[in-house]
């Protein structure tokens, strides 16, 4: 039988989708960008319990989880169990901001390590699908393994969170880098991980324009910022400055910024290839001044800022568009 779509109305939340009869209810909503809660997505924790107000379900999955036949008759049902068969509206409890997601310790394995080039890796890691991470974009984790901890943010979208993927640079001061680099990491390999944490999100109800900068595998979080924005049909214009090392040729992950320009209207892309000296501290103020000369002032002074690049570079740049019109509540930044 062929699949038909319905929209699904979020009670008292001037909220809506459109979600297709092949889909869960909140597979349709995690698609569009939703913050809805959710951890098993297979009818076992109970965790996306939502109410029925008006219209049509049909259960698609079996799950274990129990509903009392009194909460049954009260609309009571699993998003992750069942599909719209008519237009339908529901009420829920969605994720207001980041203090309202609990930490989570959750055992991952390495699903694939993917090395772009000598010093850079794209690491996905599988959780068990009793125990996917909720999270926002923009959010970072706390990866260890074998005592060897690091912070890294998430590149991957909320809507995937049994699949997680995180750029690593190799660092000889990141332990848990060097334990990719040198391939002690590999994959199935038993990586722990504790979060979300931080606080780089997206201002969702937003009408400005965006503006993205990132140094190298700043990326990540980006990345995932930039497609929750587009799963949310969000319509800003948005503007991507991505820095990154001269000597490199490309930012490592080129391909993908540019396919964006496909998807959304309203987007311009800008690599900005920085010379700098890897070994000079100093040379992060020269990085800051590369970035600060290749951004467009009247647009950037009229846009909500999203800045991920390293600390020191982060105070200059910072210092150079506060000196420049920038307004600090402007400013969403979070340092890699
Ligand atoms: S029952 Fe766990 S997410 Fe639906």
């Amino acid at each position: 039988m062929s699949s038909k779509l319905f929209n699904v109305k979020l009670k008292s939340k001037e909220k809506a989708y459109e979600c297709s009869s092949a889909d869960s209810i909140l597979e349709g909503g995690l698609r569009h960008g939703l913050a809805m809660r959710y951890e098993c997505s297979n009818g076992t924790c109970g965790v996306c319990r939502a109410k029925l107000i008006q219209g049509d379900i049909k259960q698609t999955k079996h799950h274990d989880h129990l509903i009392s036949s009194e909460d049954k008759d009260d609309g009571e049902f699993l998003m992750c169990c069942n599909s719209p068969v008519s237009d339908v509206e529901i009420d829920l409890d969605l994720i207001g901001d980041v203090k309202s997601i609990a930490i989570q310790n959750i055992e991952t394995k390495v699903k694939s390590i993917d090395f772009i080039n000598s010093n850079m890796a794209i690491v996905s890691v599988r959780t068990p699908r009793s125990k996917t991470l909720q999270f926002m974009a923009g959010q970072d984790v706390e990866l260890s393994f074998q005592g060897k901890k690091s912070r890294y943010p998430l590149a991957s979208c909320p809507c995937h969170g049994m699949e997680l993927e995180f750029h690593i640079r190799n660092n000889n001061t990141d332990e848990f880098a060097s334990a990719i680099f040198s391939k002690i990491i590999r994959d199935k390999s038993k990586i722990y991980l504790e979060g979300p944490k931080g606080v780089f999100v997206l201002k969702e109800t937003t009408k400005r324009p965006m503006v993205f900068i990132a140094w190298d595998s700043g990326f990540a979080p980006i990345r995932s910022l930039v497609e929750h924005a587009f799963s949310l049909e969000m319509t800003n214009p948005v503007y991507f400055y991505w820095a990154y090392p001269f000597d490199e040729q490309t930012p490592y992950l080129d391909n993908h910024a540019r396919s964006w320009q496909a998807i959304m209207d309203n987007y311009t892309y800008s690599p900005i290839g920085c010379e700098f000296d890897r070994s000079s501290k100093n040379d992060c103020h020269k990085v800051a001044k590369y970035i600060f000369k290749n951004l467009d002032l009247d647009i950037v002074n009229q846009s909500d800022l999203y800045v991920c690049v390293p600390a020191e570079v982060l105070i200059y740049l910072g210092e150079l568009l506060l000196e420049n019109g920038l307004n600090e509540s402007q400013l969403i930044a979070s340092p890699i």
